[in-house]
């Protein structure tokens, strides 16, 4: 399976942190943003990794990843987003690296605790479709948030006033080859932006969208308080790493 990290989008809600670099290479504690949902891939045995960069830093992309020597990768695939057009233009961009294999995607502001390998390997056992991440989370309003039925998923609503359930959709999302497909018969929102919330509804009328728990802490780090929220929760996590074998003495 391949890899797409999605780095583009003005980060506007991080205004004037965003007013002369990319949101993604902000700090999150001890590391620039996009280091994060790289790391998230590589951990989970992914080695193709493509960057979907947009805005007047993207070159500083290249000076900061470079080939991807420090996740022990040989080389990292950058491309551009012009203009801020939605998570799902930016991820169109990906067709041509795709070249038929599935994906899996990652937005550039997510940043989890524990891993995506065993959803990464069941879904490289599904034949066909999407599959999704999802998370209970207190203020399911600011997501795409999933309507539940057994263990089916029967919709998804971006960012509803009124959710019909606690479970966010993560900005993780596995897809086979059709989703470029999909993305070529989106219209733009009512934020005048292609949702990502439209292709995974697309999947899930085909039948063919599956999900699971994701396991440890969840953040997206794109407004002021959830990226600190983020680096509060990466040096926890530090931390009580670093005590762990201590404790175990
Ligand atoms: O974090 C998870 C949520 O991300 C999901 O629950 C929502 O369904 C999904 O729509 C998205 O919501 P946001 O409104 O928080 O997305 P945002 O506009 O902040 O974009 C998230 C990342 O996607 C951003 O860090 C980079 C990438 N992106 C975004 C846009 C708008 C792009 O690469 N290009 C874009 O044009």
């Amino acid at each position: 399976m391949k890899g797409v990290v999605l780095a583009g989008g003005t980060g506007s809600r991080l205004y004037p942190l965003t007013k002369i670099t990319n949101k993604h290479l902000l700090p999150v504690y001890d590391k620039p943003m996009v280091y994060y949902p790289i790391q998230t891939l590589v951990d989970a045995g992914i080695r193709d990794v493509l960057v979907v960069t947009g805005g007047r830093n993207s070159g500083d992309f290249l000076r900061l990843l470079a080939n991807g020597k420090e996740f022990g990768l040989k080389h990292i695939d950058y491309t551009y987003q012009e203009g801020e057009g939605g998570i799902a233009e930016a991820l169109a961009l990906a067709e041509h690296f795709a070249e038929d294999e599935k994906i899996c995607v990652v937005l550039g502001d997510n940043i989890i605790e524990g891993s995506i390998a065993s959803a990464v390997n069941e879904f490289q056992q599904q034949e066909r479709g999407a599959r999704i991440l999802l998370k209970k989370v207190p203020d399911a309003e600011r997501f795409g948030v999933a309507e539940i039925q057994g263990d089916r998923i029967v919709g998804i609503e971006e960012k509803p006033k009124r959710p019909k359930s606690s479970y966010a959709v993560t900005g993780i999302y596995m897809f086979d080859h059709t989703v470029f497909e999909k993305t070529r018969y989106l219209e733009p929102s009512a934020r005048g932006e292609l949702e990502i919330t439209d292709v995974n509804n697309a999947y899930i009328r085909e039948g063919t969208m599956t999900f699971s728990y994701l396991e440890g802490w969840w953040t997206d780090a794109g407004t002021f308080d959830s990226l600190m929220r983020a680096a509060n929760m990466v040096k926890e996590s530090r931390e009580a790493k670093l005590k762990k074998p201590a404790a175990a003495l």
